[in-house]
């Protein structure tokens, strides 16, 4: 039997534009997913048949990656799904993983490449952000400036680099809404969008402002002009329409207390971030407003084999 873990991750800024080539940031957070697989007769997935609607990353996986036969395989974690922390990538990586481990040839940079493969096949369109974060741990800048990145991933006209980026140990709070919300469609609507208006166009490249504006912010530790940009990020993706009164609602009450907030990941629910000093505040705002509050450390290890 093989065990693995990976991480989820937060997006500290530039989701959505990411997609679209742009830079991002994210962070690895000390919220693991556990994957467990052995041989066996027939495919499982926690005891159930697998399934290609509930189990749609898995099934992708192993329809690109595996050919030894049936696995029983269990998963168990801290992350939501839905909840715009990661949970499909970190899903995704860990299996990528045990199977590697049970061919007998991982490779860190296979797994992110694999694993990018598989969501964007379930998904439809995607970013290697999610699926690198949780396979690299720490924190990884996209398509930023600097040499020698850990992997490039290119896809039509479209390039990511993805470097490795050095977290400061930093306060991070998240409020999750409790609305699950697929990935997938929130991508393709910030698309329609983009395709029919220059203003959608406009308001992803001065979202990629912010995030380079973001990475000096980040590597100088101004966690006030890191804040306000966070706080800016989050207006725009309300500009390009994938936020919603719930996570208006907790980055609001966050605020007063916090350097910025903003949704984290593709929003239409999901989770909302704070950058604070005051994370028991933060926490107790967000509760009062109807989230689930999760006070997470980051700076943490990517997928790694348990046993
Ligand atoms: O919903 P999440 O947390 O998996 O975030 C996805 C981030 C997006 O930029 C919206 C999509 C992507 O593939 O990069």
């Amino acid at each position: 039997m093989v065990v693995t873990s990976a991480p989820g991750k937060l997006i500290l800024m530039g989701e959505h534009a990411v997609v679209f080539g742009k830079p991002a940031i994210a962070m690895a957070v000390d919220l693991r997913l556990r994957c467990s697989v052995e041989r066996a007769g027939r495919y499982t997935v926690n005891g159930h048949p697998l399934d290609r609607r509930y189990h749609s990353y898995i099934v992708s996986a192993i329809d690109q990656f595996w050919k030894g036969g049936g696995l029983d395989i269990r998963t168990i974690g801290d992350l939501p799904s839905g909840s715009g922390l990661g949970s499909s990538a970190a899903l995704t990586v860990a299996f990528v993983r045990a199977i590697e481990e049970l061919d007998g040839k991982y490779d860190e940079e296979s797994v992110a490449r694999r694993a990018f493969l598989v969501e964007l096949h379930v998904q439809g369109r995607a970013s290697p952000i999610d699926t690198s974060a949780s396979t690299h741990g720490h924190g990884i800048l996209i398509s930023g400036e600097g040499n020698d990145p850990l992997w490039t991933i290119e896809l039509g006209d479209r390039r990511w680099d993805v470097h490795h980026l050095d977290v400061p140990q930093m306060s991070m709070v998240i409020g999750y809404t409790g609305i699950h919300a697929p990935t997938g469609p929130l991508v393709a609507k910030v698309k329609r969008y983009y395709d029919r208006t220059n203003f959608a166009k406009e308001t992803i490249e001065e979202i990629a402002d912010l995030t380079e504006e973001g990475q000096t912010r980040l590597k100088t530790g101004d966690v006030v002009g890191l804040g306000e940009l966070m706080t800016r990020n989050h207006k725009l993706l309300s500009i390009l329409g994938v936020s919603c009164p719930e996570l208006n609602r907790l980055v609001r009450a966050s605020l007063p207390y916090s350097y910025g907030a903003k949704l984290t990941g593709s929003g239409g629910g999901g989770s909302m971030v704070a950058l604070t000093d005051e994370p028991e505040r933060v926490c107790e705002a967000i509760r009062r407003h109807g989230g689930t509050p999760f006070l997470v450390r980051t700076g943490v290890e990517g997928v790694r084999l348990e046993k």
